[in-house]
C-alpha cells in the first residue's frame, strides 16, 4: 500500500525524522486557515500517489492565505498522471540551500535492502539515474545489520556528501531505517532531502509504501488506506478476505487455486474470441476451503458486478472435495435467492467429483449449467455472456 505525502510526513513525525509543519485541506478555504495557522511562506501541494508534482504544477509556493486559497482552487482541479487531486497539503516553506536525495527498499531480486543515496537531488530518481548514473550511490543493506550510524556514513559517503554534511545527514538516515524497519515498509524516499539556510537537514517530499502482508502487525495502518480510491467491488471482497481482482469482461470467474484461475481466464478469453469478444470479468480464487459460505460471498461480489453476464465455476476438487463445492454453489444460491440472477457454468473435476455432480444435478436449479471440461465449460459461459 502506498502512503499520501501527508500520511508519510506524519509518520516520519513521529519517528522524530525532522519535517516541516503541514496540514492537509479539501476545499480552497481550508488551505487558507491552514496557511495562515502555519503562517509565513507556505507551499500548497497536491497529495495525490505520484511523482513529479512539481512539474505538474501541484507543488504552488505562496506567500499569504489569500493566494493558498487560490493555488488549492486551481491545484484541486489538476489530473496529474491521470490522478484527480482530491486534497491538497499546505506546508510551510523551506528556505532551499541544497537538494539530495535517499532511499532505502526492498531488494526482491537479492533477498536483500538496497538504499539509494545522492547528494544531487530535487531530479525525479528515474532522470538522475539514466543521466547521471555516477551520482547515485546503491548500496546493499544487511536486513539483519540493517543502518546504524556506521552504515549511514557509508552510505552518504557513497552519496558524495561532503565531511560536514555527512556528519548532518547521517542520523537523518539511521532514522529513516527505523520507519522502514519499525513500519514493515518496503520503501522509504526522501527527495528532496534539504539542507536548508539555517543549517538544518529537512525531509521535505516522502514516499513510504508499506508491506501489506505485514499488516497483522500494524492495526493503524488500515486507517491509512485510501477508502475513495478503492474499487468497491474490491473492496467488499477484501473485507471477505477474498482474492479478487476486477477486470473489464462479462464473464465472472471463480475458481480455486491462483494457478487454475489464471488459465481459467486464460480458456475464457480464448472462448470469448468465438463469441464476439466476451472477455474475463475478473480473478476469484476463493482458495483451499470452498464453504457454502465462502462460495456466497464470491458469487455475491461477482453478481454485483453490473459487467456480468455469465458465471465460470472452475473447481478442482482437492482437499477440499467436488461434493462439498457442489453443497457450497447449492447454498450459496439459497443464500443469495432472487439476487442471484445471472447463469452459472459449473465444472467440476477431481476428488469426489461423480458426487458433486449428483448433487448439483438433483438441484437442477435453473440458472446452473454443468460443463464437462473446462474447455467445455468456458464455452458455455462465453456462448452465454455474448447473448
Ligand atoms: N515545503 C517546501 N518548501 C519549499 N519548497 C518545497 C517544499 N516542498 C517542495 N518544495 C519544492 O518543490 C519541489 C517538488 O516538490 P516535491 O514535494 O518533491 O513533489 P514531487 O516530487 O511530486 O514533484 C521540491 O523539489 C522542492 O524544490
Ligand atoms: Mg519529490
Amino acid at each position: 500500500m502506498d502512503l499520501f505525502e501527508y500520511q508519510a510526513r506524519d509518520l516520519f513525525e513521529s519517528y522524530g525524522v525532522p519535517v516541516l509543519q503541514g496540514i492537509v485541506a479539501d476545499t480552497p478555504e481550508e488551505a487558507a486557515a491552514a496557511a495562515a495557522k502555519i503562517g509565513g511562506v507556505v507551499v500548497v501541494k497536491a497529495q495525490v500517489k505520484a511523482g513529479g508534482r512539481g512539474k505538474a504544477g501541484g507543488v504552488k509556493v505562496v506567500k499569504t492565505p489569500e493566494e493558498a486559497a487560490t493555488a488549492a482552487e486551481a491545484i484541486l482541479k489538476l489530473e496529474i498522471k491521470g490522478l484527480p487531486v482530491n486534497r491538497v497539503m499546505v506546508a510551510q516553506g523551506a528556505d532551499i540551500k541544497q537538494e539530495f536525495y535517499f532511499s532505502i527498499l526492498l531488494d526482491r531480486a537479492n533477498r536483500s535492502y538496497l538504499s539509494l543515496c545522492s547528494v544531487e537531488g530535487g531530479m525525479e530518481i528515474e532522470e538522475l539515474a539514466v543521466e547521471r548514473p555516477e551520482a547515485l550511490a546503491k548500496v546493499e543493506v544487511d536486513p539483519i545489520a540493517g543502518i546504524d550510524l556506521a552504515k549511514a556514513t557509508e552510505i552518504a559517503i557513497a552519496g558524495g556528501f561532503p565531511a560536514d554534511l555527512v556528519e548532518k545527514v547521517a542520523p537523518v538516515l539511521v532514522t529513516l531505517y527505523e520507519v522502514y524497519k519499525g513500519e514493515d515498509a518496503t520503501l522509504v524516499e526522501v527527495n528532496p532531502l534539504v539542507l536548508t539556510g539555517a543549517g538544518d537537514i529537512v525531509a521535505l517530499d516522502g514516499k513510504v509504501s508499506l508491506d501489506e502482508n505485514a499488516g497483522f502487525r500494524h492495526p493503524n495502518h488500515e486507517a491509512l488506506e485510501d477508502a475513495a480510491a478503492a474499487d468497491p467491488l474490491e473492496a467488499k471482497a477484501k473485507a471477505n478476505d477474498l482474492n479478487y481482482v476486477k477486470l473489464d469482461g462479462e464473464v465472472g470467474i471463480i475458481g480455486n487455486g491462483a494457478g487454475l484461475v489464471m488459465s481459467t481466464l486464460d480458456v475464457v478469453a480464448y472462448a470469448g474470441e468465438r463469441h464476439g469478444g466476451v472477455k474475463p470479468a475478473n480473478f476469484l480464487d476463493i482458495g483451499g476451503g470452498a464453504s457454502a459460505a465462502v462460495m456466497a460471498a464470491g458469487l455475491d461480489v461477482i453478481l454485483g458486478d453490473p459487467q456480468v453476464k455469465s458465471v465460470f465455476v472452475n473447481v478442482f476438487g482437492g482437499i477440499t472435495a467436488c461434493d462439498a463445492v457442489a453443497n457450497g454453489i447449492v447454498g450459496a444460491l439459497e443464500t443469495l435467492g432472487d439476487s442471484a440472477t445471472k447463469p452459472l457454468v459449473v465444472r467440476l473435476d477431481g476428488n469426489k467429483v461423480e458426487e458433486g455432480r449428483a448433487i448439483l444435478a438433483a438441484a437442477n436449479h435453473p440458472l446452473v449449467t454443468l460443463a464437462t471440461s473446462m474447455d467445455d465449460g468456458a464455452d458455455k459461459a462465453a456462448e452465454l455472456a455474448s447473448k
